[in-house]
């Protein structure tokens, strides 16, 4: 039997690994944008790496709203396993966007995952769902300009 508490915590939990999985995004687009050569796309990826700097300003206040300590950068885990774009220093636009599609394949499916979660509060709950469209948008527009 899980108890309200217990979810609880496991939801900050998840929280405080989506705080991560955006700040890892975050990284892997200021490396992406120093790299494009396409004023346009570097334009695009910008805005991106604003949503998910607003992603965690707004997770970040929640978990300070629990009076927990939000993460203040990505987990050394995930940046060894998902900074594609830093760590294979690659060039090319085509190149650089197909590596960022795998980090946005990764966030779309974190945010659709808290999205299902149990209990999760109302205060937070708009907030999810637009999230997770900002990542979907983010997905789209990277498939639609990858050829
Ligand atoms: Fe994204």
């Amino acid at each position: 039997m899980i108890t309200e508490k217990e979810l609880e915590l496991d939801f900050i939990k998840a929280i405080k690994d989506l705080i991560e999985l955006d700040y890892d995004a975050i990284a892997a687009y200021e490396a992406a944008i120093d790299r494009l050569e396409k004023e346009e796309t570097k334009n695009a990826l910008q805005d991106f790496k604003k949503d998910h700097e607003k992603h965690v300003e707004e997770l970040s206040s929640f978990i300070k709203s629990k009076n927990e300590n939000p993460p203040t950068g990505p987990s050394f885990k995930s940046v060894l396993t998902k900074g594609k774009v830093i760590l294979a220093n690659i060039v090319g636009d085509m190149t650089i966007l197909k590596a960022m599609r795998a980090n946005e394949i990764d966030t779309t499916h974190a945010y659709e995952r808290i999205n299902n979660c149990p209990n999760i509060p109302e205060e937070i709950s708009d907030f999810l769902k637009q999230g997770f469209e900002d990542e979907r948008r983010h997905l789209a527009w990277l498939e639609k300009n990858i050829f």
